[in-house]
């Protein structure tokens, strides 16, 4: 059978270790020898009991843990020629030549660009003595397939990512346990959520949440535009959704000039319509249409300044990548795992590496670069201020 290698690298994800154990078990059950590469790239680079074989008992009682029981870590080694070296030696010693990678598109470009490398890099393992010819022609090529596991969302391709689904169950869990306390003392909440440069968290945190307001990351449209269709979008989302709130901030539709007046008219609304509290959220990487940072100490400072309300900043942090993951997670994982080695089945050395992705209710194969490529386009348009067509590319698969 084929000799087949998973790893989890970058920031980790609730459900990694479920697609860690299909990977284990679906290669084991189609004959394959599968192992941990532990630690991600930095683990692949040092090699020795670093890669282990996995047999189908070491990944039992793990799906129901958060974070990724084989580590993961981001690596300065394998950025560099010598590193994917000693990364490809450690891999042809081990007989493996194919690969799951589960992270984010930092770490599948990583592997892409490996791939393209690997012929190049066994030929000079075998100048150099390191590895034989007859090793060289045995293991020439390499498979890789990649899943997406991060908090985020932010990759395209996939309608969702590996942890998304837990985190916004930290997240709903928290700003439900801080409501009750808000309203208790008539007091805002600005509570700050994670997401790098995607506002997917803070939107839906905030549409099932019934916040009265998000900041997000992902830019403003034309004046005219978002005076008109945004605020309606923003309205009918979240009536729709919540059949209350009024107003969503969010990256992907970064906040109005006029921001501070807009919230604080709206923060008025509700507290004469006899709310007792309000509750806002502040996407991490939030910005105004200057694409200067929204934070949740700005805010606080202009509901403390502007309306006098008793306010407090709740910063989430890393308790939304933690505990246990979610049944969606259990089975996105699970799902991944399993194709991606269904896909190493059947793939060779021509077939374009593909990232598992979930379209509707189906796990299918995209092609992986052509998926970095958009989601890279993604960050391009927002760092150049060209909002719409960042929220345009993100939400093409
Ligand atoms: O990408 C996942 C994520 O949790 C982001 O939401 C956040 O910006 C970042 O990682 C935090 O990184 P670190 O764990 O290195 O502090």
């Amino acid at each position: 059978g084929k000799g087949i290698a998973v790893f989890t690298s970058g920031g980790d994800s609730q459900g990694m270790n479920a697609a860690v154990r299909a990977v284990v078990r679906m290669g084991i059950y189609l004959g394959c020898k599968v192992h941990f590469i532990k630690e991600g790239y930095q683990g692949m680079v040092d090699g020795g009991e670093h890669i282990i074989e996995a047999n189908w008992s070491s990944v039992s009682s793990i799906i129901h843990k958060g974070g990724t029981i084989i580590g993961s870590a981001r690596c300065q080694d394998f950025r560099e020629r010598q590193g994917r070296l000693r990364a490809a030696k450690n891999l042809v010693e081990k007989g493996i030549t194919n690969l799951v990678v589960i992270g984010g598109d930092g770490s599948l470009t990583g592997a892409d660009l490996f791939r393209q490398e690997w012929s190049s890099l066994l030929d000079e393992l075998v100048d150099t003595k390191q590895i034989t010819p007859e090793q060289r022609e045995k293991y020439k090529s390499l498979q890789i397939a990649g899943l997406v596991g991060s908090i985020d969302n932010d990759f395209c391709g996939t309608d969702m990512t590996i942890g998304t689904d837990t985190a916004l169950h930290r997240i709903i869990e928290a700003i439900d346990a801080i409501v009750s306390t808000a309203y208790s003392h008539q007091r805002t909440f600005i509570m700050e959520v994670m997401g790098r440069h995607c506002g997917y968290l803070a939107t839906v945190a905030a549409l099932t949440s019934e916040a009265d307001y998000v900041f997000m990351p992902e830019s403003p449209p034309p004046e005219d535009w978002q005076k008109k269709a945004l605020r309606e979008i923003r309205s009918a989302l979240v009536a729709a959704l919540t059949g209350e709130a009024d107003f969503v901030f969010i990256p992907e539709w970064p906040a109005d000039s006029n921001w501070k007046d807009i919230l604080c008219k709206k923060l008025m609304q509700e507290r004469s319509a006899g709310q007792r509290l309000n509750i806002i959220i502040v996407a991490e990487g939030a910005i105004d249409r200057n694409g200067d940072p929204i934070t949740a100490e700005m805010v606080k400072k202009v509901v403390v300044d502007n309306l006098h309300q008793d306010a407090r900043i709740t910063v989430l942090g890393h308790v939304q990548r933690g505990g246990r993951p979610s049944a969606f997670d259990r089975i996105l994982g699970s799902r991944m795992g399993a194709e991606a080695v269904m896909a190493l089945m059947e793939c060779d050395e021509n077939t374009e590496p593909c990232v598992i992705s979930l379209d509707g209710n189906q796990a299918v194969r995209v092609p992986l670069m052509q998926c970095v490529k958009q989601t890279k386009a993604v960050a391009q348009a927002m760092a150049d201020k060209q909002w719409e067509k960042a929220v345009q590319l993100r939400g093409k698969s």
